[in-house]
C-alpha cells in the first residue's frame, strides 16, 4: 500500500509516453502538469472547476484538472492539448476562428474531442449542453459551433 503522508512517485501515461514524475499528496493534476512536467498548455483559470480552462481527457473522459487530485490519476491515460498536434479538432477550432484568447482553448478543444467521440452525428442540443462547462469569456460561442460542425465532417471523411 502506498504512503501517501510525504511525496510519492507517480506513474503515469502522459500524451502516449509512460512517465514517473514526483508528487505531493495534494498536488491537483493540473500542477503536476504544469509545474512537474512543464505542460503548460492546459491552462489555469479559476482553480475551482467553474471555467473548463484546465480540461484534459483521463481515460477519454474530460475532467477538469484543477479538480483531480494527481495521486488519484496514477496508471491512466492523460491526453493534454500537446498530445493532440494536428488533430482535426484542433484544426477545425483553427480554420472557423473557434478560439479567441488562446487561454480557454486548449481546455475547449479537449472537451469537444470528448464530445465528438460521444456524438458523432450532428446534435447541437448536446454540444450546447456539453460544452456549457468550458467559459469564453471573451466574445461568444458561434465559431465554436463552426468549429465542431467542422471537425465531425473531417472526422468522418
Ligand atoms: S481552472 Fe479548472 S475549472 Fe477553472
Ligand atoms: S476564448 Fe478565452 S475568453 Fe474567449
Amino acid at each position: 500500500m502506498k504512503d501517501y503522508a510525504g511525496p510519492i512517485e507517480l506513474s503515469l501515461r502522459i500524451n502516449g509516453e509512460t512517465r514517473r514524475v514526483q508528487a505531493r499528496p495534494g498536488d491537483s493534476l493540473l500542477r503536476l502538469l504544469r509545474e512537474r512536467l512543464g505542460l503548460t498548455g492546459t491552462k489555469c483559470g479559476c482553480e475551482n472547476g467553474d471555467c473548463g480552462a484546465c480540461t484534459v481527457l483521463v481515460d477519454g473522459a474530460p475532467i477538469k484538472s484543477c479538480m483531480a487530485l494527481a495521486v488519484e490519476c496514477e496508471g491512466s491515460d492523460i491526453l493534454t492539448i500537446e498530445g493532440l498536434r494536428g488533430h482535426p479538432v484542433q484544426k477545425a477550432f483553427a480554420v472557423e476562428n473557434g478560439f479567441q484568447c488562446g487561454f480557454c482553448t486548449p481546455g475547449m478543444i479537449l472537451n469537444a474531442v470528448a464530445l465528438l467521440s460521444a456524438h458523432p452525428e450532428e446534435d447541437e442540443e448536446a454540444d450546447r449542453e456539453w460544452m456549457q462547462s468550458n467559459i469564453c469569456r471573451c466574445t461568444g460561442y458561434e465559431g465554436i459551433r463552426l468549429a465542431l460542425a467542422s471537425a465531425r465532417r473531417s472526422l468522418k471523411d
